[in-house]
C-alpha cells in the first residue's frame, strides 16, 4: 500500500492527471483580489505558484502534511511552502484569503475534526478575511462513477503510459472508502486507499455557523452558477461572523 501523496514518482503524476481546470481559475481570481494568502492543503503548489507567475506581490503560504507533493512545489522558491497541518502550526491574525481546494475538505471524516479545521482557518484569518472551498455534493453520488471502467490513462514525464484507476470498497454514513491503483512501468501496481466525506450543504453550514462562519457565496459550479440540489459541488465563500 502506499500514500500516493508522499510517494514520491506518484506525487510527480499529480499535476498530469490533475490538469488546470475550471476550479483553479475560480480560485485563481479569489487569489489575485487578496494580499495575503495561505493555502491548506496545497498539495504540489500549482495555485500559488500559477498566482505568482500572473503577478501576484503580496504573501502566498502553502500548508500541505506530504513532502512527496510539498518537493514538487519546492521547485519554486518564490512562494512560502510549509510542511504541516492547521493543527500543528499556529497561523494567528495574518492572512485575509484562506482556502482549501481540490476537495482537501473531505479528508476530515467526523464533525469535531471539521470544527477543528474551521477554529484553525478561523485563527489564521484577519478580521476582514476570506475562507473558500469546496465539497462535493452527496446528492449525486459521485462516487458512483469510481470504478475501473473509467479508469484514466496518462503519460508521464518519460512517456511512459500510466492507468489510474478507482473502486469504491464502502459507502458508511456519508463517509466513501475507495482504492486508488496506479499501473506502470513498474513491477506491481500501487494502490493507496482513501476515505473522503460526502457532507450535505445544510450539516456543512451548521458546522460553519457553530465556527463563527457566515456563507457570503455559494455556488453549485466552478462557472459561478447558484447551488441546486443537483449540483456536483458545493462552492463556499464564508467569512468570520
Ligand atoms: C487531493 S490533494 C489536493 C491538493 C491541492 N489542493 C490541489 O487542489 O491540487 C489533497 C492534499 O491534502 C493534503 N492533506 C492531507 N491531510 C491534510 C491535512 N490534515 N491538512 C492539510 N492538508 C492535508 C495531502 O497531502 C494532499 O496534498
Amino acid at each position: 500500500m502506499v500514500d500516493p501523496f508522499e510517494d514520491e514518482r506518484l506525487a510527480a503524476l499529480y499535476d498530469t492527471i490533475n490538469g488546470w481546470d475550471a476550479s483553479d481559475e475560480f480560485y485563481l481570481r479569489l487569489v489575485m483580489s487578496a494580499s495575503s494568502v495561505l493555502d491548506v492543503g496545497c498539495g504540489t503548489g500549482t495555485l500559488l505558484a500559477a498566482a505568482r507567475a500572473t503577478g501576484h506581490t503580496g504573501r502566498l503560504c502553502g500548508l500541505d502534511p506530504a513532502d512527496g507533493m510539498l518537493d514538487q512545489a519546492r521547485r519554486r522558491d518564490d512562494v512560502e511552502w510549509v510542511r504541516g497541518t492547521l493543527g500543528s502550526t499556529a497561523f494567528a491574525d495574518e492572512f485575509d484569503l484562506v482556502v482549501m481546494t481540490g476537495h482537501v475538505f473531505q479528508i476530515f471524516l467526523t464533525d469535531d475534526e471539521v470544527r477543528a479545521q474551521f477554529a484553525g482557518v478561523r485563527r489564521a484569518l484577519t478580521g476582514g478575511g476570506r475562507f473558500a472551498f469546496e465539497t462535493r455534493n452527496p446528492a449525486v453520488r459521485g462516487w458512483e462513477r469510481w470504478n475501473p471502467a473509467n479508469a484514466t490513462e496518462i503519460t508521464d514525464e518519460e512517456g511512459n503510459r500510466v492507468v489510474v484507476a478507482h473502486e469504491v470498497e464502502s459507502v458508511v454514513d456519508g463517509v466513501v472508502r475507495f482504492s486508488e491503483t496506479f499501473t506502470g512501468p513498474w513491477e506491481e501496481p500501487r494502490v493507496g486507499w482513501a476515505s473522503l466525506r460526502f457532507l450535505p450543504a445544510p450539516e456543512l453550514d451548521e458546522l460553519l455557523r457553530d465556527s463563527g462562519f457566515r456563507v457570503d457565496e455559494r455556488y453549485g459550479w466552478w462557472d459561478r452558477s447558484a447551488f441546486a440540489e443537483d449540483s456536483r459541488e458545493i462552492i463556499t465563500v464564508a467569512r468570520p461572523r
